[in-house]
């Protein structure tokens, strides 16, 4: 299975969606659309990537993005090994670089890392010749989330051109809205950030912002939601949760403010009955499974483009 290749990939490391320019993050999708078919086939294993070692190194909480990476990894016919912290060296108080020029020293292709400190992954892709994917640092960048959100919105609106997004919640702690956000306004979407004001990043990060959902629902095409990051803090900037659910809270009566082809997103994982209605999430325009679909064939793509991609059009 080999995708139209591209002579323009140049990249080792994934690090952030804000290096990315439109150019390549078109290719990105396409390259996803063309592997989303193999995890519709019986056999769902490729080739591609035999004789390629992955290191899944996951040192914060993850169910899907984890899993994700595993699943793109084993269809492309990589060897893959995962680390987490629980049993790491660096529990027994080994530094991350020791760590990271140990793990060098087994010649790794590729790394894919996620860290609750922002620019572990930038050290960590200065220090060794592997490849780098970010699978989220801190609240920086998760740029493999963003991707799979362009993605599933391309495939449901059919463009990213012109189109308007609400990211509602708690977005100054959210990686998710900083690489969303920053891949859709490189594609020419239009992205305002919804929540208290204790919730918002300073300046809206050069995003417009507004304060209750009313004052864009009426206008959004993508209404995209965001959990509570309850664990880097967020209670203390909110008078209440209670108070949260009653003010930003995609329920019933608040999507019907919305046009009838509006969509609806979540990176997951969900608090049903706080950001969302438990009702809302299982309409057929929540657009949430897509998200967790689209998210094997984007990071396919990128294994594919960072491990594969370049010596095939160099060959
Ligand atoms: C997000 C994350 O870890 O940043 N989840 C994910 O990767 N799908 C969002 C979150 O934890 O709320």
């Amino acid at each position: 299975m080999t995708p139209k290749t591209p002579i323009r990939w140049r990249r080792k490391d994934l690090l952030g969606i804000a290096e990315l320019s439109p150019e390549e993050i078109g290719l990105i999708l396409d390259t996803a659309e063309s592997f989303a078919e193999i995890g519709e086939r019986a056999i769902k294993k490729v080739p591609t990537l035999r004789g390629k070692t992955v290191l899944n190194l996951f040192f914060e909480a993850s169910t899907r993005t984890r899993s994700s990476f595993e699943i793109a990894e084993k269809r492309l016919s990589a060897d893959n090994i995962n680390f987490s912290t629980s049993g790491s060296a660096l529990e027994k108080g080994e530094t991350l670089i020791d760590t990271a020029l140990n793990l060098q020293a087994m010649a790794p292709d590729l790394v894919v890392i996620r860290h609750a400190h922002p620019g572990v992954p930038h050290m960590l892709a200065k220090r060794i010749e592997a490849g780098v994917i970010n699978a989220g640092d801190g609240a920086h960048e998760h740029p493999t989330q963003g991707l799979l959100d362009l993605y599933t919105i391309r495939r449901r609106l059919g463009n990213l051109k012109g189109v308007k997004v609400a990211i509602i919640g708690d977005i100054a702690h959210s990686r998710v809205a900083r690489s969303t956000a920053k891949g859709l306004r490189a594609m020419g979407a239009q992205v305002t950030f919804v929540g208290p004001p204790t919730l918002l990043p300073p300046g809206g990060l050069g995003f417009a912002t507004a304060l209750r959902p009313e004052d864009v629902l009426a206008d959004t095409d993508v209404i995209y939601l965001l959990r509570l990051q309850l664990e880097r803090g967020t209670s203390t900037y909110l008078p209440s949760v209670g108070e949260f659910i009653r003010l930003y809270q995609l329920d019933a009566r608040r999507l019907a403010m919305a046009p009838e082809h509006a969509i609806v997103m979540h990176p997951g994982p969900m608090n049903r009955g706080v950001e969302i209605a438990p009702d809302v999430a299982d309409l057929p325009r929540a657009a949430i499974e897509d998200q967790v679909t689209a998210g094997v064939a984007v990071r396919m793509a990128l294994l594919y483009l960072l491990l594969g991609g370049l010596q095939e059009a160099v060959a």
